[in-house]
């Protein structure tokens, strides 16, 4: 390794191919969304990129400082997944039901346990040991209705360094008893909550009503007093998921013209709000999400999971009415914590629709597009300078099969179209298995061969 100075302490590069996206390559080509970079290096300072190129062209300006060589992976930013409940991780994969009754029979009764804060804790740190496994270093997440669930979580990412968002649940009826808040009490502990956490180093807060069918009008509008007061807080809950939700929620807002309006009445649909599912959206749904600026994330193997049906990739990403989408896995409906895995079950999802999800669209979902939805872009989603270097480092040969799919590459020569075609057998075959390691602010916080 070389010398490095007292000043440049703080400073350390990698080397390798590195693949970002700098812009939507769903409105843009490829050759001005895709950032390729077969021999790169990136350079940090303090945990943020302070130099990004050709490894020949930066390194001569960096040769005090110690390189960490991953030439022969592939660099990507990392993984954003737009929707999970951490409380659900020990559910997952919960045989033979659709939303309602998926929810009375397995999630309420897992969820009462994280009242107890040791017992959220241990998850909790499960839960965030399993997503660096699987290149995911942001996630806006719900934690339970108890408040010490929130604690719990964020204590775990605090110490972890990650950019984390979450909230406690607010759910005031159609639930048992044992989960029921009340709204004055969702709307003291949240404000509380929001003071400890928001912008607590790295983390963020989200307001988190669970879905229209278990709160009240008052609970609701007092969200959306919430977000008044504090205006750069999120909204995180569930949109128009499943056919028996939607009509639930009719019944229960005679007076609202569909189920994005009872959202909307309550303030609680603006440009911070990401919605789960949206699979039933009428076309004025999507407008109004689009004017709104809202995002929508998209989480195809819950949705397939629970049988709650196919989201309009297409239409949300339209140039008529733009929403924007990130991925979400929404474990434990999800049935995987790999947004590889999850970009796999959207390409399919997107066949069933005759659309297409290339590898480069599904990347940028998985990266820069999940930023955007988090309006979190001017600090992750990609290499450029000044951003926080959260990057996944991955193995396109790490299995024996990947090896006969993905022939080896040299890098110097390898092209954007190989690249996209070995991102593609990576989305299709792999999951954390092809995760060689995952960096947080530059540190290294997962390796496979650790
Ligand atoms: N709608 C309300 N709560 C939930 C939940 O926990 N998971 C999913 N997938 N949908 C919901
Ligand atoms: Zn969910």
């Amino acid at each position: 390794m070389a010398k490095t100075s007292p000043s440049s302490e703080s400073i350390k590069a990698f080397r390798g191919s590195f693949l970002d996206c700098v812009a939507d390559p769903f409105y843009v080509s490829q050759a001005e969304s895709i950032r390729f970079i077969p021999d790169g290096l990136l350079v940090l300072k303090d945990g943020k990129v302070e130099a990004f190129g050709d490894f020949s062209t930066i390194s001569g300006k960096y040769s005090g400082v110690p390189i960490t060589d991953y030439s022969g992976f592939l660099i990507t930013p990392g993984f954003i997944d737009t929707h999970i409940h951490y409380p659900q991780t020990e559910m997952i994969a919960a045989y033979g039901e659709q939303l309602l009754d998926w929810l009375n029979k397995y999630t309420f009764p897992t969820e009462r346990q994280f009242q107890d804060k040791s017992y959220a804790q241990r998850i909790a740190s499960f839960f965030l040991d399993e997503l660096v496994k699987n290149g995911t270093t942001t996630a806006l997440v719900f934690a339970a209705v108890f408040p010490e669930s929130v604690d719990a979580f964020f204590e775990e990412a605090e110490r972890r360094n990650l950019r984390m968002i979450a909230g406690k649940v607010m759910m005031n009826r159609n639930a048992p008893e044992y989960l029921l808040d009340t709204a004055k009490s969702s709307y003291e502990d949240s404000k509380r909550l929001i003071k400890k956490w928001h912008k607590k180093g790295r983390l963020l807060y989200a307001v988190t009503p669970r879905f229209a069918i278990t709160s009240t009008d008052e609970q609701l509008q007092l969200a959306g007093k919430l977000l008044q007061e504090f205006p750069d807080v999120y909204m995180h809950t569930h949109l128009s998921e499943n056919k028996d939700e939607v009509a639930f929620v009719k019944k229960l807002f005679p007076d609202s013209q569909d189920y994005l309006a009872v959202y909307e009445k309550a303030g609680l649909a603006g440009s911070r709000s990401i919605f789960a599912h949206g699979i039933y959206l009428s076309d004025s749904e999507f407008e109004r999400l689009s004017k709104a600026n809202c995002a929508c994330a998209f989480c195809p193997t819950s949705n397939l999971f629970l049988g709650s049906g196919l989201f309009n990739l297409a239409k949300a990403k339209s140039t008529t009415t733009p929403v924007k989408v990130g991925l979400g896995t929404d474990v434990g409906g999800g049935t995987s914590f790999s947004l590889l895995q999850t970009a796999n079950e959207a390409y399919k999802v997107a066949q069933l629709q005759r659309q297409k999800l290339s590898s480069f669209k599904a990347l940028f979902l998985a990266t820069l597009g999940g930023a955007k939805a988090l309006s979190l872009e001017d600090k992750i989603g990609n290499f450029d300078v000044g951003k926080e270097a959260d990057f996944v480092v991955l193995n396109p040969l790490a299995t024996p099969l990947l090896k006969l799919r993905n022939k080896e590459l040299s890098p110097a020569k390898s092209t954007l179209e190989q690249v996209s075609d070995q991102l593609f057998a990576l989305f299709i075959l792999g999951d954390s298995q092809v995760v060689h390691a995952t960096h947080v602010m530059g540190t290294l916080a997962y390796t496979k061969n650790g």
